[in-house]
């Protein structure tokens, strides 16, 4: 969902700020911008379309000097993606510029007035009008840029990560947020703000990740002031956070997308997830955030699992962990259905937050209407210092590191690490577990990264499948238990990457609709590993075959009833039902992986998607 880079310092911005943008590509957009000042001359340039396009425009056209700059990618809200609506937005005077990551939404009042007063617009957006009203705020009141800003921010209605900075004022960059995240990179004499870090990482690890409804004006030579934007109070000692993130993370290590790259870190990555949390020998699973709120979850009439997308997947296998361990109802809720419902919620309810960038505008919604509602909120995050994980009263991070792909997979494997975990300790403390199936579990569990890594050795065999099956218009997804959200998830993997109509559902629903659909042009890729339902997938493989449907089935290895039965077969090692999620949803990844390359797609920035949704 679009993003901000902004540098001020001794160094050249050009290439700290372009390259941030390279680095932000990730979260999906679809036009680009630059704007560099070196004290004299203000050097802009934006385009519709990638960085690239930007960079050999922008290697065109300018001299690319200047010691603060600030960079956007677009994700268009208001105005369509062209040159002219891309940002940097200069004011009328031509004194500020600004860049945004949000929606203004009161933006067209403010226009009218603006143009009352004179004010003329070159775009359609809603930026160019907050800039202007910065620019009349800053000459009605006679005030600095800083005050101007919070004064106007005073005025809208919306979301926004801005930096803007004024000609008059060389050395520096005033920043603001609400709703949509901005971090600010604390170097030596220099400062860095952006949508994460991870385009500042190789400079510094400190980091001000500012809150909600708060501003900064960043200045060379000075500390970085953080001011509430209501009533421009000044923030004392803002926390400093020092970010674990390194340059190799955020890099693809070789590998040809960020996708491949997180699908096989997935090993690595569910044990560092449970690293230090769990000790299988010695019984105890010890997550810091749930300890202190052990007793709410005991204790709760329900758990409501608020999320979107593979993370709502997540929040699926989740209820079927916590309702057979924990024995407690669980309900799971799309977060944008959940915020608009008008929900019963009690205080006897916790509500837990699912996601990866803990900056989905849906989820957060949903966490507010908890929270307002007398709700206990747990969230369960990957990015540290996210508006979701500071918004939540408790939380546990997985240790995914960061996901760059916008097609989620390491992210959906670690938050199901991290509600297995919660599950298995909350059944410990409701005493719905025995010790010995609790010492089992977190053997097996300790066991899972070598399976995963025994399950992704079927690669080979899935590219050979996914050649067969690259041209096909529809498939279905066929999954019972604890494998019908794997299914859900192996069908929208497939869609956002290889742009291919797919649709998951439970097996035994087939019968009540999706069988009409089956004939032998519809692939049918069915869930069948050892399970309590076993024998009821292997009829559910008969009534597709019967109807001639290509069936492609992941199967326990050694399996021999579907290798009779099923077109191919994809054999995983043999895992408990319960923990079966985390490694029947590696050939899923894999095949809708491999198909989206075989159709020359754009993996890792698929058409129309972003990583994070920080709009509505
Ligand atoms: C999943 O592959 C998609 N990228 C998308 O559905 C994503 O899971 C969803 O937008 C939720 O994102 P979040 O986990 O960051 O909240
Ligand atoms: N609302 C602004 C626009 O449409 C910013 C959108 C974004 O977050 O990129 O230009």
């Amino acid at each position: 969902m679009c993003g901000i880079v902004g540098y001020i310092g001794k160094k050249d911005a050009y290439p700290i700020v372009l390259n941030g943008l390279k680095r932000l590509e990730y979260r999906g957009y679809d036009s680009a911008g630059i704007a560099l000042y070196d004290g004299k001359e203000i050097q802009l340039c934006k385009t519709q379309g990638k960085v690239s396009e930007l960079e050999a425009k922008a290697e065109k056209n300018i001299p690319l000097r200047g010691n603060l700059g600030i960079g956007h990618t677009r994700w268009a809200t208001h105005g369509v993606p062209n040159d002219v609506n891309s940002h940097p937005h200069y004011s009328n005077s031509g004194d500020l510029v600004i860049i945004h990551n949000g929606i203004i939404e009161n933006y067209s009042s403010i226009k009218k007035e603006l143009q009352n007063r004179g004010y003329t617009f070159t775009s359609d957006t809603d930026t160019e009008v907050l800039v202007n009203l910065i620019e009349e705020v800053k000459k009605q009141e006679d005030v600095k840029l800083g005050k101007a800003v919070q004064i106007a921010l005073n005025q809208v209605v919306g979301a926004y990560a801005i930096a803007v900075f004024d000609r008059n004022k060389p050395d520096e960059i005033v920043v603001a947020k609400l709703g949509s995240p901005l971090a600010i990179g604390i170097g030596d004499d220099e400062f860095f703000v952006a949508s994460d870090a991870t385009p500042f990482i190789e400079f510094t690890n400190n980091a001000i990740y500012l809150e909600d409804e708060e501003m900064a004006i960043v200045r060379l030579g000075r500390e970085v002031r953080v001011r509430k934007i209501k009533n421009d109070k000044l923030v004392e000692n803002p926390y400093v956070q020092e970010l674990q993130l390194n340059l190799e993370q955020i890099e693809k290590g070789g590998y040809e997308h960020f996708m491949l790259k997180e699908i096989y870190e997935q090993p690595k990555v569910i044990h560092d997830t449970y690293r230090g949390r769990l000790l299988a020998d010695q019984g105890i699973i010890r997550l810091g955030g749930l300890e202190d709120y052990i007793k709410k979850f005991v204790n709760a009439d329900r758990i409501i699992i608020v999320a979107c997308g593979t993370s709502w997947h997540a929040g699926l296998v989740a209820e079927y962990i916590f309702e057979d361990m924990a024995r407690i109802p669980v309900e799971v809720e799309y977060a944008s259905e959940f915020r608009y419902r008008n929900p019963i919620i009690t205080e006897n309810d916790v509500v837990i937050a699912i996601s990866q960038s803990g900056e989905t505008a849906d989820t957060l919604a949903a966490i507010k209407l908890a929270k307002e509602k007398g709700a206990f909120v747990y969230g369960v995050c990957n990015v540290v210092g996210s508006t979701i994980s500071r918004e939540t009263h408790s939380g546990t991070y997985t240790h995914a590191g960061p996901e760059i792909g916008v097609a989620s997979t390491k992210a959906f494997t670690t938050q199901i690490t991290v509600l297995t975990m919660m599950a298995l300790r909350i059944a410990k403390s409701k005493g719905t577990i025995s010790q010995s199936d609790y010492i089992k579990h977190l053997r097996e569990l300790d066991m899972i990264p070598d399976s995963v890594e025994e399950a992704l050795q079927g690669d080979e065999k899935i590219v050979e499948i996914a050649k067969v099956f690259k041209s096909a218009a529809n498939f279905l997804y066929l999954g019972r238990g604890y494998n019908f959200p794997v299914a859900l998830e192996g069908a929208l993997k497939l869609k956002e990457i290889s742009y291919i109509h797919a649709e998951g559902y439970p097996a035994a629903e087939m019968k009540h609709g999706p069988i009409a659909l089956i004939d032998e042009q519809m692939p049918v890729v069915v869930i069948a590993t050892n399970s309590n339902h076993y024998d009821k997938v292997v009829s559910n493989i008969e009534e597709i075959k019967a109807r001639k449907g290509k069936i492609i089935a992941v199967v326990t290895e050694g399996d021999t009833t579907v290798r009779d039965l099923a077109d191919y077969i994809i054999e995983v090692p043999l895992t408990p039902e319960a923990l079966s999620p985390l490694i029947n949803t590696i050939p899923l990844q894999l095949l809708s992986y491999h198909i989206a390359v075989m159709l020359e797609k754009n993996v890792d920035q698929p058409r129309n998607l972003a990583k994070s949704v920080t709009v509505e």
